[in-house]
């Protein structure tokens, strides 16, 4: 499917629910995010029934989000349904590892090919702050149950905020000496517009990635390291817009989201479909299509109409907003 602005959208988002078993402070509210009835929430048939009408309008590639989509039952059982469906040539999921020692295996054998594991901070104290529940050691278990059980590539997604003086070096050295692809993300201050989250962070926390790759090169080349050199060859496998370095003789990579000081607006190629079963033409839109009710009175003719409206209504650029209505952990980042 080409857009009306010529770009190709071929990747689908679909988050299973707003749920989690963390609360990271910029992410959702202390108490969590207001339980949603199961009516609510799609069905795994609808999620199918959807994907199915996707695939037919061009969509190969999906990747499952929350909240924390682990979190949701018989997941396996969806990934392993989405996966036979035609045309779909991969599915991704973002999670906080959390559940993956005891999942990953049967996640595999269901079809699922790669994992971004959430991880902020390697400080287990700053991490209990960040999370409000969670223990590092369970991310790191996550890691490890990704790597062994084969998924490739593993990603790490690190939110990088100024006021929490994050050690972005020893992120960046866990790409030595396994092959863990670590990606800084600039903060999006989606909560100081609309007063959602309670971090206090905002722009100024924002740190732009050339900022940091230049601090990564100091610190790592005082550490006998040398620097990052842009990895041509090595990329790992992706679908989004982070751009890639690595460390000579390493396994992994050391890659960059950069929403605030890059737009990358222009190569967007995705679509999202909410847990309650919205599609959202971009992620800073508030405009949302009802493709749950399409395919209630409509069938797959209903789908097929709303994905195509969605696609027409996607934005050339989201020019400086970056808030939102919806919570990200309703939106699935
Ligand atoms: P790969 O396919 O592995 O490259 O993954 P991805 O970057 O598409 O997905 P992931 O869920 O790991 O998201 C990484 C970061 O990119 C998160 O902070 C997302 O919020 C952000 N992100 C994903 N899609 C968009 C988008 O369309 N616009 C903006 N501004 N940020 C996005
Ligand atoms: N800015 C940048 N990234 C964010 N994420 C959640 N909220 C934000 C934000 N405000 C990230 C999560 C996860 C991914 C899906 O989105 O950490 O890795
Ligand atoms: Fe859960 Fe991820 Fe939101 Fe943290 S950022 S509360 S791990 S969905």
């Amino acid at each position: 499917m080409i857009d009306s602005h010529g770009r190709t959208i071929d990747y689908l988002r679909i988050s299973l629910t707003d749920r989690c078993n963390f609360r990271c402070i910029y992410c959702m509210p202390a108490e969590g995010v207001a339980a949603k009835g199961h009516d609510e929430i799609l069905r795994y048939d609808e999620i199918v029934d959807i994907v199915k009408e996707a695939s037919r309008l061009g969509i190969t590639r999906l990747r499952l989000t929350g909240g924390e989509p682990l979190v949701r039952r018989g997941v396996e059982g969806l990934v392993e349904e989405l996966a036979a469906i035609p045309g779909i040539e991969s599915i991704a999921m973002t999670t906080n590892g959390v559940l993956l020692p005891k999942m990953a295996a049967d996640l595999r054998r269901a079809g699922l090919s790669r994992v971004n594991i959430s991880l902020d901070t390697l400080d287990p104290d700053q991490f209990r702050r960040i999370t409000r529940c969670g223990s590092i050691e369970q991310t790191l278990a996550g890691i490890d149950a990704a790597l062994e059980y084969g998924f490739s590539p593993v990603k790490i997604n690190a939110v990088t905020v100024r006021s929490l003086g994050q050690d972005f070096l020893a992120f960046a050295k866990l790409s030595l000496d396994r092959p863990l692809h670590v990606r800084f993300i600039e903060y999006m201050p989606v909560g100081e517009s609309t007063g959602s989250d309670g971090t206090g962070w905002g722009k100024k926390d924002v740190i732009p990635s050339d900022e940091l790759l230049g601090l990564l090169n100091e610190q790592a080349k005082a550490e006998g390291l040398g620097e990052l050199v842009p990895a041509e060859k090595h990329k790992p496998q992706g679908w989004g817009p982070a751009s890639y370095y690595t460390f000579e003789g390493a396994q992994g990579t050391v890659g960059f989201i950069s929403p605030l000081s890059r737009h990358f607006c222009a190569e967007c190629n995705r679509l999202r479909l909410s847990a309650d079963g919205k599609i959202r033409p971009c992620l800073f839109s508030d405009e949302e299509y009802d493709v749950r009710s399409a395919l209630a009175d409509e069938g797959p003719a209903g789908v097929r109409r709303v994905l195509q409206q969605a696609i027409g209504a996607k934005p050339d650029e989201h020019h400086d907003k970056v808030g939102t209505e919806r919570l990200m952990s309703q939106i699935g980042g």
